[in-house]
Formats: structure tokens, C-alpha cells, sequence
């Protein structure tokens, strides 16, 4: 979603900023926009569409000055346009910030700032703050936000500038990431740490209810009580070049490519085969409670959604918790029990997902224990939650969830294998877990050695105008994934769904130009699975099958048969979805569509 960049220092503040806003791309954006303060002036330049298009609208304007603030903006309140572009300056065109998140009280403050004459430019709620800032300004721009930032309900990261404050970012957070980077001289803001990397690795993250004051002389920290804070400078790794696409077309092909790695990364140094159980560093802290807790919701959105379901078969099949899976969005409706007996498990890529901030904090409220999932590290969700696990996956750029999917459904097991070791599961079915998830990367990799046939088949595919993805059980999950991954990069509306529920519904759209993608494991579920196969032949529909590489019934069925390697049923969800996902990648890629930057999506999603 929305990126925020802010540089001070001595070097001239435009290419670093820009450079800045095309490593923050990958978040999805519609607009983008800087301002650099210079002599009194502050001078501003807005663009519809790409970075690019901004950088060459700015090709004829040098702007020399050392201080600036730059944003890709996500529309939420008002058409993306140039005049709804960030930053936002106030009527004097001497204030100028960037935001991201929802000012939920904007209207009654426009309504305010309208009667004491302020004029507005742009349909947005950010536009308020520079208006109130220019309110309470008097000679500091950081007692000016300060007093703006009590005036505001909502969630908010923001950057601004003054024209009359020398060389000065101020930043201040709520609900909304933003963290400080530390140069030899020159101080950085962003709301996402891959915009900094190849400028520094030190960096500051604030907490929510702090701001921070940057100038090339130096930084401090305060929160909104105006008390000085110390903060830890926290190292981060050199990442930097992961961001590269590493002779790949697209990021979404090279972290499919990245899963066995990744799937690595999930379990190193986590399994003790001695004694068939994992060791999870990160729930150490809370294992005494833990092993007490009878019911575990897992909430998430999204992909993270659907590894959570399937997380609740693997739960199942390991331990006795009694699982429930919520979509995030949805928690706050919900009228759960919740107890000390309760764990809440937050499932999320970026950590900064605001639907699931909020259904933490709900459950918080309602005194559950509270787990995480996370890739980013330190990122929201890894700081408000009581204990939990890292992916270690690397980043993740494209905006389609791949290899962070796949991780996450390894670290449940790992998970659920620890709980269960302490209640019914034996050490030979621990031990059979630990071996097949000790296979699952070659497994993987031997999926990806198949990329032509399975592109030869998306090149068929790539006609139809609906599908339909069916699965049992675990696999019923994979099934609403692999239509997930399709409609979001190649714009086919494409419906998951439990095979079973076939007949009470969706049974009718099926026709000769209606496909059904079926996921068929040899597990207790296969008969069934050959019997809905068969009411869809039946219809003239025709069906892709992803099933056993031993499966010799399948083929006299199905049109076409993607083959995958056998694994435990609980882990089979790992395998059966990679070749969904590069079915979705070459539909897309044959379609011409933007893969990494799917239209409308943003790669975090930090509004509810
Ligand atoms: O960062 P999170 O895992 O919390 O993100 C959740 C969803 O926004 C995310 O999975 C989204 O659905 C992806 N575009 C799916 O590919």
C-alpha cells in the first residue's frame, strides 16, 4: 500500500527519494509524489501512475535541495489523480507531509479548517494534517505536529517538512509503520525498511504514540507526552540484493523458485529428531500457558487466510486444540469466548496487515493468549504479539503470495507437532512428520522441473473467462488458494471450493467453456474426488487435474493432469500448490498482465 520516504542531509534529497519510491513499488500504488524544501521554498512534484512517470515529469526540474519527503499513494479517499497525490502542503505552501493510513475524524476537521478560511486542493483525508499544521506553527514544525497529531483519530504514519525548518523531517507514527535510517550525516524516514537499504542498515523503528525529529546534526525521539525516549538502533541484514529479480521476468516466478529455500529456512535448527518433536525458540517465553490452551483461533487475511484453514487440518491431525479460523476482518463481529484457555494466532507475510493489528488487539481486549506468525521481521504484528515464530523466508516483493504461503504451512506443522508431542501424538508419528517435512524441498523442486509442461497447459487455459478450483479436506484449502492466485495476477474470476459443496450450487455453472481445476490426493478423500471429476465430465466441463505422480486412474479421466510428489495428507497442501501457482503466473504472463503489480492490490494492506 502507500510508501513514505523522507531524506536529510548533504547529498541532494530528489534521486535519493526517488530512487527510495521504486524500491517501495512492490507495496502497489497509483499515484507517487515528492517535495524538497528549498532556500523557503518548498517545490513539488505529482504524478498519476509509476514512479517512472514522476521521474520523468521531474527530468526538466533539478531541484538542488538536501531535505525532502516523498509517497506511492494507494487511493482510499478520493480518485487517484495528481491533485490526490502526496504530499499535501497547506494554503502557505510552506508545510508539506506525506501519510499513510485513514484520518477517520477528517471531515469534521475539514469542516473546521474550511470555516477559518483554509482552502483545500485535494479530496483526500491527509490533507488536513498540513492544514493543521500550519495552525498550530509558530517557529517548530515538531511541536506544530505534535499538536496536530492530538486532533487526529485514525491510523497514521507521517513525514513533514517546513519550508522554514532547515533541513528538518519530522515523523510520527500510529497504527502505521515508520522507522527512522541513520547515515554518516544524513538521516532517512520510511515506512518500509527495503527503501533504505542500500543507504544505510541502521535503523529505528517507532512505536505507536512516537515521533521523531531528524536533521544531518542528529535525531531524537519523544512520544506524544513530549518525553525524550531512547531507542535500540537495530542492525538489518543486507538484504538488498534479494530485491533484485535475479534474471527472472518477474518476482512472483522467482520466489515460486525461492520455495524450497524457503521451506528450509522454515524449519532449520526447529526439528529435534531424537525426540520427533520441534523447538520453537520464539514460543519458549509462553510454553507453559501454551501447553494448557484448549482452543487456538487463527486469524489472518488472504493468503495468509487459506494457509490458516489449512492450518486447522494440520492442527487436527496433530493435536487435540479445538481450531477455529477467522478471517481478520470479520474477528470484531464474531461473539468468541475467550479465555486464558484461548490462543489467538496472527498468520502475516508483512506483519503490518491492519485487519489483523485490529483483530489482535481485540483479543488482547478479551485476554487470550496471543501468537504470531511473521516474515517481517520486527514489523507490527511481531511487536504486539506475546510470542511467535519467523519465517525466515526473505522478503517477499511480488504483490501475489507465493513462497511466504508455503512457509507458513511448514512453521504450523511445526507448531502443532511441538503442541501435540505434549498431548496424544506418539514419537513415530512425530518422527514421520519431522522425515516428510525433511523431503518437502526436493519435493518442491522436483514440482519445478515440470515449469514447461505446466506452462504448455496455462497456455491452453488461458482462453477461459471463469474457473472453478475444487479440493477435500486439505486440499480444499489449496483449492480456494489456487483461485486466489489466479484472479488476483490475471483479472479470471476463478471460485474455490469444497468439492463436496459442487451439487449444492456451483454445479450449474459448469458448461463446456466453464473449467474445474481439481486437486486430487491419494488420501481418504480420492474416491470422492473421482466421483465429482465424473459429474463434471458428465456437464462437458473440462477438468485439469493436480494429483499423484503414482496416480494411474486420474489420467483416464481428466484432460489434463499435473503431477505432483506424494507427502503425508497434512503436508500434501505444500506440494499441490506450487504447480497452481505457476498456472496462475503463465495464464497471467500469456494474458499480458502486470504480474508483480496487480491492478488494484497492494502488496500490504494497511487500512481496514
Ligand atoms: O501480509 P499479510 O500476510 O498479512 O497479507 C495478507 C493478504 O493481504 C495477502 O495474503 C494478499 O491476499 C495477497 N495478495 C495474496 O496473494
Amino acid at each position: 500500500m502507500c510508501g513514505i520516504i523522507g531524506y536529510c542531509g548533504a547529498r541532494a534529497a530528489k534521486p535519493i527519494l526517488l530512487d527510495g519510491l521504486k524500491r517501495l513499488e512492490y507495496r502497489g500504488y497509483d499515484s507517487a509524489g515528492l517535495a524538497v524544501a528549498e532556500g523557503n521554498q518548498l517545490n513539488l512534484i505529482r504524478a498519476v501512475g509509476k514512479v517512472s512517470d514522476l521521474e520523468k515529469k521531474g527530468i526538466a526540474r533539478p531541484l538542488p535541495g538536501h531535505c525532502g519527503i516523498a509517497h506511492t499513494r494507494w487511493a482510499t479517499h478520493g480518485r487517484p489523480s495528481e491533485e490526490n497525490a502526496h504530499p499535501h502542503c497547506d494554503c502557505t505552501r510552506k508545510v508539506s507531509i506525506v501519510h499513510n493510513g485513514i484520518i477517520e475524524n477528517y471531515l469534521d476537521l475539514k469542516e473546521e479548517l474550511l470555516a477559518r478560511k483554509h482552502v483545500f486542493s485535494s479530496e483526500t483525508d491527509s490533507e488536513v494534517i498540513a492544514h493543521l499544521i500550519e495552525e498550530y506553527f509558530e517557529a517548530d514544525l515538531e511541536t506544530a505536529l505534535l499538536k496536530t497529531v492530538q486532533r487526529l483519530e485514525g491510523t497514521f504514519g507521517i513525514a513533514a517538512i517546513h519550508a522554514d525548518c532547515d533541513r528538518q523531517v519530522v515523523i510520527v507514527r500510529r497504527g502505521s509503520p515508520i522507522i527512522i535510517g541513520i547515515g554518516e550525516g544524513e538521516y532517512f524516514a520510511a515506512s518500509d525498511a527495503n527503501a533504505l537499504l542500500p543507504y544505510t542498515q541502521k535503523i529505528i523503528s517507532l512505536n505507536d504514540d512516537e515521533m521523531a525529529v531528524l536533521h544531518p546534526s542528529g535525531y531524537h525521539i519523544k512520544n506524544l507526552n513530549n518525553e525524550f525516549l531512547q531507542k535500540e538502533i537495530e542492525i538489518r541484514e543486507g538484504r538488498d540484493e534479494q530485491a533484485d529479480k535475479k534474471g527472472f521476468e518477474h518476482f512472483m516466478l522467482k520466489e515460486i523458485f525461492e520455495q524450497p529455500q524457503a521451506i528450509e529456512n522454515a524449519f532449520r535448527g526447529r526439528l529435534i529428531e531424537s525426540e520427533g518433536v520441534s523447538k520453537l525458540g520464539g514460543l519458549e517465553p509462553v510454553m507453559e500457558r501454551l501447553k494448557n490452551v484448549k482452543k487456538l483461533v487463527i486469524v489472518s487475511c488472504g493468503t495468509s487466510y487459506y494457509a490458516g484453514l489449512c492450518g486447522r487440518y494440520i492442527f487436527e491431525s496433530l493435536s487435540e486444540l479445538h481450531v477455529e479460523v477467522e478471517v481478520a476482518s470479520e474477528f470484531r463481529y464474531r461473539k468468541l469466548k475467550m479465555d486464558g484457555d484461548t490462543a489467538v494466532l496472527a498468520l502475516s507475510q508483512s506483519g503490518e496487515t491492519a485487519d489483523t493489528i485490529a483483530a489482535i488487539r481485540e483479543a488482547k481486549r478479551k485476554g487470550a493468549l496471543i501468537l504470531g506468525v511473521v516474515n517481517v521481521v520486527g514489523s507490527g504484528i511481531a511487536q504486539i504479539t506475546d510470542a511467535g515464530v519467523y519465517n525466515h523466508a526473505g522478503p517477499e516483493f511480488g504483490v501475489a503470495s507465493t513462497k511466504i504461503y508455503t512457509s507458513q504451512l511448514v512453521v504450523l506443522t511445526l507448531m502443532a507437532l511441538l503442541i501435540g508431542r505434549y498431548q496424544g501424538l506418539s514419537f513415530t508419528e512425530g518422527s514421520a512428520v519431522i522425515q516428510a517435512v525433511k523431503k518437502l524441498p526436493r519435493q518442491v523442486k522436483r514440482i519445478l522441473t515440470d515449469i514447461e509442461h505446466i506452462k504448455k497447459i496455462a497456455q491452453e487455459y488461458a482462453r477461459y473467462e471463469d474457473f472453478l478450483f475444487i479440493g477435500r479436506q486439505h486440499n480444499f484449502p489449496t483449492a480456494m488458494e489456487g483461485a486466489l492466485k489466479l484472479k488476483e495476477i490475471s483479472y479470471i474470476h476463478a471460485e474455490g471450493y469444497p468439492a463436496g459443496e459442487m451439487k449444492h450450487g456451483p454445479i450449474s455453472l459448469i458448461d463446456e467453456n466453464f473449467p474445474t481445476v481439481a486437486i486430487v490426493s491419494q488420501d481418504s478423500t480420492f474416491d470422492k474426488m473421482l466421483s465429482n471429476i465424473q459429474e463434471i465430465k458428465a456437464r462437458n466441463g473440462r477438468v485439469l487435474a493436480v494429483a499423484s505422480e503414482d496416480d494411474e486412474r486420474i489420467a483416464g479421466l481428466c484432460d489434463d493432469v499435473i503431477r505432483v510428489p506424494e507427502t503425508l495428507p497434512l503436508l500434501q497442501p505444500v506440494l499441490n500448490i506450487v504447480p497452481l501457482q505457476l498456472f496462475a503466473y503463465f495464464i497471467a504472463r500469456f494474458k499480458g498482465c502486470d504480474i508483480d503489480k496487480p491492478r488494484n492490490l497492494a502488496k500490504s494492506v494497511t487500512v481496514e
